[in-house]
C-alpha cells in the first residue's frame, strides 16, 4: 500500500518526531511550501503571530507563483447545474481574472485592511472574489448562502464591510433564490448607519435586478475595462486575510479573524498531507465556500500546492438520484471530501445508484463536519471508494484553520469511524472537568497543547471574547469545545460539542443564538434549544418553548408559526428547528439554570432514568415535558 501514496509509515513517523524534538524548525522549513517577498527568520508565536518577520501575498501563491509551471493547467473545474454547463479556468485564466477584479475593489477605493463581504451561490466568481480581496490586502468575509437578510445585516454592521459582492440570482433546479435582492434588505436594515458604499453584481443568469444609482453595478463590464495585472499588497505574515462569522456559546456569531501567513502554510501542508496530494488530481470538496471548509479545502488549500479543484453548482440528486456521482464521473474527480449527512443521504438512495457510474478515477476520500458514524463511514470506502480508497475523517474547527486530526494516506491505518491520529506538530489533551489531563485511554474534553500556525489569530473586535472562550477555560491549553474519547492505540473518536453548540448537518448553530432569536416574540416567556441525535443530519434542533399564561389554544398556535418565522428571518431557513414543544415550564435547577440534558434526554423520547430528580426546584414539568414530546411523535 506505501508505494501508492507520498507518506510511508516510516516517514510519517519521522515527520511526527522532527516536528516532536524541534517544532521551530519544523515549521520554518514547513513554511518554506509558500512563496514569500521576504523568508521568515522565526517560525512560533511569540506574541506577534506566526513566521513574525515573514511578507507575502496568499493570491501570488495560490495564482502567481503557478503560472510558469502550470499556467494553462486548469486551476477550477466549475460544473453548472446543466450538464452542458462547464467553465474551466486555468491558472492563467484565474490570473487575470483575480488582477481584474483586484483592479476594481482598488478603483472604487477599497484598500489594504477594509472588509469586503462575499454572497455568492456556488459560482468560480466566489473563489475569484476571495483572491481578489486577497491580492489587495482587503479582508473578505464570506457570508453562507443560506443566511437571512438579518444574519447578514449583523456580520456586515459587525465587520463594517465598505463593499459587498453578491449575484443577482442563484440557482437551484427551477428556483431562482435571490440574492441581490436579501442584500438590499439586509443594507436597508441598518439605513445611514451601514458602512456599505459599494455593491457588485455578479450575473449568474439573464435575470434582472434593481440597481441603486452610485452604489450598485454589474461586475462583468467593470472586469472587462479592468487592467488583467495587479500589483499584490505585500502583508506582513501576522496580518489578517480574512474573516469567517461562526457560532458559539453567546447569541452573537464572532468574527473569526486568519492570519495570512501560518494560515496559508496550514491550509497548504494539511492539504498536501491528508489529501495526498499529486500533481494532475482533481480535487473536489462540496462544501459551500460560506464555511471555513469551503475557504481551506475548495480554495486556499488545493490552489495553494497547484492543484485542480473542481466546483459544483448543484444537489447531489438533482435532476435525479446519482447526480453527484455523474459529476466524479465526466471530471475524473481523484479526491472527494464531503459531510457524514451528505454521505448518509447518498447511501439511503442505495448501493445500484452509485454502481451506474464509473468511479475508478478516485483515490481518497474524505469527511468533515461531524463525527462519521460506523456504517457511513464503511459505505463511502466500499461502496464509493471500492474498498481501495483511503477514507480521510478529518476532524478540525474555524478556529483551527485546518485539519488537527486525520488519517494520512499510506501512513495510519485506518479505523471506521475514528479519525485517528492528530497529525504531526498537533499536540492533543483529553482533560477531565477540573482540568486534571487524563493518561492513556480515556475520555475528557479535548483542548490543544501549545499553538499552530492555522490557529486564529482572534475574534474580530473582541479579542477578549477570544481569550475567553478558548484560552482562558484551561489555561495553557486552546479549549475546542468538543469532547473526545482516545483508545488504547492513540486514536481519536470524536464524542461531540460539550458546550451549548448544535451541529446541524455539519451547521454550528449556537442555542444561545435561537433562544436570542426566539426572545423577540411577545408572547413567549422562554425557550430553550438543544440538540438531539438525527439519522441523517448528524444532530436535530429541538426547541421547546413557553407561552405567557393565558394565551388562548389559538394564540398558541400561533406561537410554533412565529417561532419558526423568526428563525427564518433572524438566522436562515437552515436553522429551523425539527420540532417546537409548548410547554409551561422548564426544567430549572434551584439556582434557576435550565437542565439542558434532561431536556435532550426527553426530547429523545426517554421516559425514565433521569436520574435524581429532587435537586429540581421543578420536578413536575418534567412529566409534562415527557408528554409533549409523546404526543408529537405520535
Ligand atoms: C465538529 C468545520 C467529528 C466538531 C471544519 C467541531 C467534527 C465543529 C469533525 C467545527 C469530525 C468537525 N468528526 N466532529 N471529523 N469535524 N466536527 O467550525 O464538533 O464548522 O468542533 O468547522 O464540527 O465546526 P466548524
Amino acid at each position: 500500500m506505501s508505494q501508492l501514496f507520498r507518506m510511508t509509515p516510516e516517514s510519517y513517523k519521522r515527520l511526527v518526531k522532527d516536528a516532536q524534538s524541534d517544532p521551530e524548525r519544523f515549521w520554518l522549513r514547513e513554511s518554506e511550501r509558500l512563496e514569500w517577498s521576504a523568508s521568515p527568520s522565526r517560525a512560533a508565536d511569540k506574541g506577534a503571530g506566526w513566521f513574525e518577520d515573514g511578507r507575502l501575498n496568499a493570491s501570488v501563491n495560490c495564482i502567481d507563483r503557478h503560472l510558469h509551471t502550470r499556467g494553462d493547467q486548469a486551476a477550477i473545474i466549475w460544473q453548472g447545474e446543466d450538464e452542458d454547463n462547464v467553465v474551466t479556468l486555468t491558472y492563467r485564466d484565474l490570473y487575470d481574472r483575480v488582477c481584474s477584479l483586484a483592479n476594481v475593489l482598488r478603483d472604487h477605493g477599497v484598500r489594504k485592511g477594509d472588509r469586503v463581504a462575499i454572497h455568492l451561490p456556488a459560482v468560480a466568481d466566489g473563489v475569484v472574489a476571495m483572491l481578489a480581496c486577497a491580492r489587495i490586502g482587503a479582508l473578505h468575509i464570506v457570508l453562507f448562502g443560506g443566511f437571512s437578510a438579518e444574519a447578514i445585516a449583523d456580520r456586515l454592521a459587525d465587520s463594517g464591510a465598505v463593499a459587498v459582492i453578491t449575484a443577482n440570482v442563484g440557482r437551484r433546479g427551477a428556483k431562482r433564490i435571490p440574492f441581490k435582492t436579501t442584500m438590499d434588505a439586509a443594507i436597508k436594515l441598518r439605513g445611514a448607519a451601514s458602512a456599505v458604499r459599494h455593491v457588485f453584481v455578479v450575473s449568474v443568469t439573464e435575470d434582472k435586478v434593481p440597481l441603486q444609482e452610485g452604489r450598485d453595478a454589474l461586475l462583468a463590464p467593470l472586469m472587462d475595462e479592468a487592467p488583467s495585472d495587479s500589483p499584490p499588497e505585500l502583508m506582513k505574515s501576522a496580518d489578517p486575510l480574512f474573516l469567517l462569522y461562526t457560532s458559539g456559546s453567546t447569541g452573537k456569531p464572532k468574527g473569526i479573524v486568519h492570519s495570512t501567513g501560518g494560515y496559508l502554510t496550514w491550509a497548504s501542508f494539511t492539504h498536501e498531507l491528508i489529501f495526498d496530494h499529486k500533481p494532475g488530481d482533481v480535487f473536489w470538496c462540496t462544501a459551500d465556500i460560506g464555511w471555513i471548509t469551503g475557504h481551506t479545502y475548495v480554495a486556499y488549500g488545493p490552489l495553494a500546492n497547484g492543484s485542480t479543484l473542481l466546483m459544483f453548482e448543484g444537489m447531489p440528486s438533482h435532476p435525479a438520484p446519482g447526480r453527484w456521482w455523474d459529476v466524479i464521473r465526466k471530471h475524473r474527480v481523484t479526491t472527494f471530501y464531503t459531510s457524514p449527512t451528505a454521505i448518509r443521504a447518498l447511501m439511503a438512495e442505495g448501493d445500484e445508484i452509485p454502481a451506474r457510474y464509473d468511479l475508478s478515477s478516485l483515490r481518497v476520500l474524505g469527511s468533515v463536519g461531524e463525527p462519521i458514524n460506523h456504517e457511513a463511514w464503511t459505505w463511502f470506502h466500499d461502496v464509493i471508494g471500492g474498498g481501495r480508497c483511503p477514507v480521510v475523517d478529518t476532524w478540525w474547527q474555524t478556529e483551527t484553520g485546518g485539519a488537527m486530526i486525520s488519517l494520512v494516506p499510506g501512513a495510519v491505518a485506518p479505523r471506521p469511524a475514528s479519525a485517528t491520529l492528530p497529525l504531526p506538530g498537533v499536540n492533543l489533551l483529553l482533560l477531565d472537568e477540573k482540568g486534571q489531563k487524563l493518561d492513556g485511554s480515556a475520555e475528557g474534553i479535548l483542548c490543544i497543547d501549545g499553538s499552530w500556525p492555522g490557529r486564529a489569530l482572534t475574534i474580530w473586535n473582541d479579542d477578549a471574547l477570544f481569550r475567553k472562550t478558548y484560552l482562558d477555560p484551561y489555561p495553557g491549553h486552546y479549549f475546542t469545545g468538543d469532547g473526545a474519547r482516545r483508545d488504547e492505540d492513540g486514536y481519536f473518536w470524536i464524542t461531540g460539542r460539550v458546550d451549548d453548540v448544535i451541529n446541524v448537518s455539519g451547521h454550528r448553530i449556537g442555542s444561545a443564538e435561537i433562544e436570542d432569536a426566539l426572545s423577540e416574540i411577545h408572547d413567549i416567556s422562554e425557550s430553550a434549544a438543544v440538540g438531539i441525535p438525527h439519522d441523517i443530519k448528524g444532530q436535530g434542533l429541538i426547541v421547546y418553548v413557553v407561552p405567557h399564561a393565558g394565551l388562548s389554544e389559538a394564540q398558541i398556535v400561533s406561537v410554533r408559526e412565529q417561532a419558526v418565522k423568526v428563525i427564518s428571518a433572524r438566522i436562515g431557513r437552515y436553522a429551523v428547528p425539527e420540532q417546537i414543544y409548548v410547554v409551561s415550564d422548564l426544567p430549572k435547577t434551584r439556582s434557576g439554570k435550565n437542565v439542558r440534558r434532561l431536556m435532550r434526554k426527553i426530547a429523545c423520547g426517554d421516559k425514565e432514568g433521569f436520574g435524581d430528580l429532587s435537586t429540581l426546584a421543578n420536578p413536575g414539568i418534567v412529566e409534562e415535558l415527557i408528554t409533549a414530546v409523546a404526543a408529537a411523535c405520535g
